[in-house]
């Protein structure tokens, strides 16, 4: 029997959610890889699917994300490339995430794009995915699941570009409220480019900083947030162009 192993890149939770509930459509259970803090060679093999969740930043899947996922490797492995995004634009990333699979042996049989909500402009597709969006991720699952029952394999085209529209990174500061910070070291242990000083929370290196919003979202004080003069005069113009429901697109 084949397993089902779950690998995803998920700040704010929403990457993770929907690859759970995409993988819950399938009977068989496996390991499960978070690329927050899995960063080591892995190999899957023929009798494994694998199903690969990335959130879209600025229209690609997160640098270091790629970097860490790069290090699967597949031997014809079935799988399914899901990208999630905050209800924006997906550009070049679903293609990017389904390249990047086949380049390392993984037999990808079909694709999605999903909508959560937006992990920066918490206006932006609040409290998706919602019901609606989990029945059809589910009837997805189920689709896939007889793809690969019959050994088919993907027909659609999938929308994107190359080359890749090039990396940006947004120009947000992120702050910390000392007065409520906890030093519980949360913040330290989950951010990927080690970019919160362990021995001083309060601080963050904004070179180094992704804004992947994985601090954020685990604060258990909500002491960190998004701040300053760009990020603030962004925010209502771009929750105004965004605020017009996307639905899941669904690539067999
Ligand atoms: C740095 C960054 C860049 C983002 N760029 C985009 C984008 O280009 N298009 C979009 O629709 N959403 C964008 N988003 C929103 C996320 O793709 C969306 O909130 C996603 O659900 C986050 O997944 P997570 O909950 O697993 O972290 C961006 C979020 C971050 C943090
Ligand atoms: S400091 Fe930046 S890179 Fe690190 S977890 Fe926070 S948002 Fe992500
Ligand atoms: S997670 Fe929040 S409370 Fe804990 S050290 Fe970081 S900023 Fe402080």
């Amino acid at each position: 029997m084949s397993n089902v192993t779950k690998i995803y890149f998920s700040p704010s939770g929403t990457t993770k959610e929907v690859v759970d509930q995409l993988a819950s459509t399938f009977s068989q259970d496996g390991d499960s890889y978070d690329l927050l803090n899995f960063n080591s060679d892995k190999e899957l093999g023929s009798d494994d699917i694998a199903i690969v969740g990335m959130p879209v930043f600025a229209g690609r899947i997160p640098k270091t994300a790629r970097q860490r996922l790069a290090k699967f490797k597949g031997e014809n492995t079935p799988a399914i490339a899901v990208v999630n995004y905050g209800n924006a634009h997906v550009t070049d990333a679903l293609l990017e995430l389904v390249d990047l699979l086949k380049e390392n042996n993984f037999n990808v049989i079909a694709a999605a794009s999903t909508i959560s909500h937006h992990s920066i402009f918490d206006g932006v597709a609040v409290g998706r995915p919602d019901s609606a969006d989990i029945e059809k991720i589910k009837e997805f699952g189920k689709r896939c699941q007889e793809k690969i029952e019959s050994n088919e394999s993907l027909e659609a085209e999938i929308p994107g570009n190359k080359p890749y529209v090039d990396y940006k990174k947004l120009p947000f500061e992120i702050s910390c409220d000392e007065a409520i910070c906890a030093f519980c070291y949360d913040c330290v242990s989950i951010c990927p480019e080690k970019a919160i000083p362990d021995d001083d929370p309060v601080d963050t290196d904004l070179d180094l900083c992704s804004r992947c919003t994985a601090c954020i979202s685990i604060c258990p004080e909500d002491a960190r947030k998004f701040s300053g003069e760009a990020f603030e005069s962004k925010k209502p113009a771009f929750e105004q162009a965004n605020s017009e429901r996307k639905e899941p697109e669904f690539y067999l």
